[in-house]
């Protein structure tokens, strides 16, 4: 067996001892700050990614590394509080482990997050932000030899955030009197923050959003034929000004994201109650 999937199955195998029959329906990626969604699951089951054999740690500020499996809007879900990005070193296959490992425990929907900088002048400061499409600046998690048993060597990805979904956050955060907005999101390696001619640029070329994660993780999990849902809380309006000021920092991005994540959390619950 090729030593990616191996590793997968570890994984997968281990999850299940400690979840007994268990069957999560969907997975939640947790971003920067956003954590805090996992202590709305009930009955969970805290499974750091230390404990799981051969599993990567996630370094990243605002990152605890756990899966989690309980219970969200009356469905079984895991959820992984802290994911692994490119810029913390590690090779594509790492940055989705998670996903494909979701996948083999039997999810059908992939609920992600993250702490995104605007270029959109419009969007403001811990706005939630449903996004609709993407522009990939990472390298595709898909190069490679490609494991036909998660799915096709060149998948479609003409509706990668699924549009039923986005009417079902549109619908529901409205009765909730939750104001959300529709974006782009443009995915870059980082770690650096944008240049102010990057913004220009990136705005120029149709992004809302500027985040450094998420992308890897959509493409992983459409190819494997996972529905997808994904959202934005943004902490930052990038700038698009060269001024004597550093405009961008880490910590600021976490607690802006901790000030969104009551609305975030309610409306992944009541959407996967609905599903
Ligand atoms: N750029 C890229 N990634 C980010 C930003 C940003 O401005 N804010 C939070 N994550």
């Amino acid at each position: 067996m090729d030593p990616r999937i191996e590793r997968i199955q570890t994984a997968v195998e281990y999850i299940q001892e400690r979840i007994g029959g268990l069957r999560p329906m969907a997975g939640i990626i947790l971003g920067s700050g956003l954590g805090k969604l996992a202590d709305s699951i009930a009955d969970p089951i805290v499974i750091p990614y230390a404990e799981i054999p051969d599993f990567p740690r996630s370094t990243a500020v605002g990152h605890k590394g756990n899966f989690i499996v309980g219970e969200l809007g009356g469905k079984c879900v895991v959820a992984m509080q802290g994911r692994f990005h490119y810029y913390e070193g590690y090779p594509m296959e790492t940055v989705t482990i998670g996903v494909r490992t979701m996948f083999e425990l039997g999810v059908k929907y992939l609920f992600v997050s993250n702490a995104a900088g605007a270029c959109n002048p419009d969007f403001r400061v811990g706005d939630l932000v449903v996004i609709k499409d993407h522009i990939n600046a990472f390298p595709n998690p898909l190069i490679g030899p490609n494991f036909e048993k998660y799915g096709p060597r060149f998948p479609d990805m003409t509706c990668a955030y699924d549009l039923e979904l986005q009417a079902l956050a549109e619908r529901l955060a409205a009765g909730k009197g939750i104001n959300l907005r529709k974006g782009v999101y443009y995915g870059s390696t980082g770690p650096t923050y944008e240049t102010p001619a990057e913004v220009r640029y990136y705005r120029l070329i149709g992004a809302d959003l500027l985040g450094m994660s998420t992308i890897p993780e959509v493409i992983v999990a459409r190819h494997c034929g996972l529905r997808v849902f994904g959202m934005s809380v943004v902490t930052n309006v990038a700038n698009t000004k060269n001024v004597e000021r550093n405009l961008n920092d880490a910590d600021d991005v976490v607690k802006q994201a901790d000030t969104a994540a009551d609305r975030l959390c309610a409306l992944f619950a009541s959407m996967i109650a609905s599903l």
